[in-house]
């Protein structure tokens, strides 16, 4: 069987474009012209498809290497009919898109001499040949000031997209051509008003409207050996745009934004993603951050070394889990804690004196498991705490299940089992479920579904020390209970500063959803059941 080395076709003058995407893996039986991989310019996005029917026997580009004309990129074992060991992969009869339209500017005399500016018609550029393509998209808005080779439209062919860039700094005096019509070579597209004195020195001044500026493609050495530019398949990410419909302009954006193309819902023909799609979905993704899913942990590549010794140890999974979530709730919710202090006296007296007696064999009853039932009983008060923000913070979703989620620290990091239905427990359950969840925890043996679904959470480091602390609200809960360490304190009773069980607390609160007083009326709430647990029975 013969062996074939798929090479870089001819870039049509391009030096050096960059592989954004590879489109096959080792061993995939590929038609001809199936796409093998995605070379992108800083203006164009090519295909580079299969010269023939065969199997991906090596790849032998990764995505970000640049690369020429004439680059192996793949070798296939073909069934093609090419004896040559070597196949530029355009070499084919079907002919396309000779690269992007580059612009070639000219210096426009102003008309009076005086450095004013000057009105300049910009034509359809030489597209190689196809005619009648269509006018998918206006990148700029009339009045819109723009610099030289910014995208002023998007053209598409049925196998191609090109931007048609302004020639030179100035403003968008008015277009021609709406989306949908068709154009050929020489069509008045737009009309620019050149700032003065910007041009390039490339020519010299020649007689304005009819051959002003006229935009050029770059010309390609041959339009048949020129990169087949099929449906443009770049990628923000690296394989899974594949099939996304966009211009050059829109997936350049979408770079810059870091906006995932194959997550954006197209609007424009044929299921072609628009900027508006691009800005709809960002402005969607701000407003929802919980649909956004976890953010980037950026960390620092700075070489520490050069100021003493390092080591440099992996984080496991769920460090790494853990980081993601609380840059992104930490960045995306605004929080605010409320502190206040819960006089748990009477209540300590009675969990290690008279409770005793009253426990199963085994069970240990902290004052967790009561600083839980007050939360449920207080989540019941206050419901817009047992809540979560709904699409675009156009509702407030109150759940009226109350599902108590307790930090607890292992070995390997921090997790969050959940105890379900927390208001229809009894204390002494509540401390049996949550001491059995944290065993698990620290034993790895917690089922994923333990930590799903929590309305609020505990993080208690009662049990370490500690005066107060700042619990970071994770989304979609919109309130989270800090725990320190209950310490005696003189506390005055209008009479006297009597010796007092005090138990700090730290309510941090999402506060587009709960205002700073209901913050201090549910942590007060808090600590009055804390202080009488009578109040509990109520
Ligand atoms: N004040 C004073 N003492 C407290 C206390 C408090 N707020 N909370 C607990 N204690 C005491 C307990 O009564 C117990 O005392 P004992 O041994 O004399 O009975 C001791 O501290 C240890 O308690 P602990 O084992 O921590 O049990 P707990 O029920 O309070 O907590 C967990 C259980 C799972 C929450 C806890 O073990 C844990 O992992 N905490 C860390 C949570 C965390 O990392 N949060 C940070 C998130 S950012």
């Amino acid at each position: 069987m013969a062996q074939t080395q798929v090479t870089v076709p001819d870039l049509g003058g391009i030096d050096e474009v960059e592989v954004i995407e590879i489109s096959v893996a080792q061993g995939d039986a590929v038609n001809e012209e199936d796409t093998i991989l995605v070379l992108e310019s800083d203006k164009a996005t090519m295909e580079v498809p299969a010269p023939n029917a065969g199997t991906i026997s090596d790849i032998l580009v990764k995505v970000g290497d640049t690369v020429s004309s004439g680059t192996p990129v793949v070798m296939m074992d073909g069934a093609g009919d090419s004896s040559s060991s070597v196949v530029e992969a355009s070499a084919q009869e079907t002919v396309e898109e000779k690269a992007e339209p580059v612009i070639q500017t000219q210096e426009v005399a102003p008309s009076n001499g005086s450095g004013e500016s000057q009105e300049i018609p910009v034509h359809v550029p030489d597209l190689g040949g196809v005619d009648n393509v269509e006018v998918i998209e206006l990148a700029a808005k009339e009045g819109e000031e723009l610099a030289a080779e910014d995208s002023l439209l998007v053209l598409e062919s049925d196998k191609a997209t090109m931007e048609v860039p302004i020639p030179q700094d100035g403003k968008l005096v008015s277009f021609h051509v709406k989306v949908g019509d068709t154009v050929s070579q020489g069509d008045l597209v737009a009309t620019i008003l050149a700032s003065s004195g910007a041009a390039s020195t490339e020519n010299k001044p020649t007689e304005v409207p009819a051959q002003a500026p006229a935009p050029q493609t770059v010309p390609a050495k041959s339009a048949a050996s020129a990169p087949i530019a099929k449906e443009p398949v770049t990628s923000v990410t690296t394989t899974s745009n594949k099939g996304v419909h966009a211009g050059p302009a829109v997936r350049k954006l979408a770079r810059e934004l870091g906006v995932p193309l194959d997550q954006v819902s197209s609007t424009g023909p044929r299921g072609r993603i628009l900027k508006e799609d691009l800005q709809a979905f960002v402005k969607q993704r701000v407003n929802n951050p919980v649909a956004a899913g976890p953010a980037q942990v950026v960390g620092s590549d700075e070489d520490f070394s050069r100021f003493g010794p390092t080591e440099s140890v992996p984080l496991n999974k769920i460090k790494q889990v853990t980081a993601k979530n609380m840059v992104q709730s930490w960045s995306t919710i605004p929080q605010v804690t409320q502190f206040d202090e819960a006089d748990i006296t009477e209540l300590e007296t009675y969990r290690k004196g008279a409770m005793q007696s009253q426990l199963p064999d085994g069970v240990k009853v902290s004052p967790l498991a009561f600083i839980m039932k007050a939360c449920a009983m207080a989540l019941k008060a206050f419901p817009q705490f047992n809540a979560s923000l709904g699409p675009q913070g156009q509702t407030l979703i109150q759940k009226q299940y109350y599902n108590i989620g307790v930090a607890v620290d292992t070995p390997d990091g921090l997790l969050v089992p959940v105890v379900k239905d927390a208001d229809q427990k009894g204390v002494i359950e509540l401390a049996k479920g949550s001491a059995e969840l944290a065993a698990k925890a620290r034993d790895k043996k917690l089922p994923m579904d333990a930590m799903a679904g929590g309305t609020f959470t505990i993080s208690s480091l009662g049990g370490i020390g500690g005066t107060s602390f700042t619990p970071i609200v994770t989304a979609p809960q919109v309130a989270i209970l800090g725990v320190s360490k209950a310490q005696m304190k003189p506390v005055w009773n209008g009479k006297e500063f009597e010796p007092r069980l005090m138990l700090p607390l730290s309510m941090s609160y999402d506060h587009r959803v709960i205002d700073g007083a209901e913050a201090a009326r549910f942590t007060r709430y808090l600590c009055e059941l804390l202080t009488d647990t009578r109040n509990m029975l109520l």
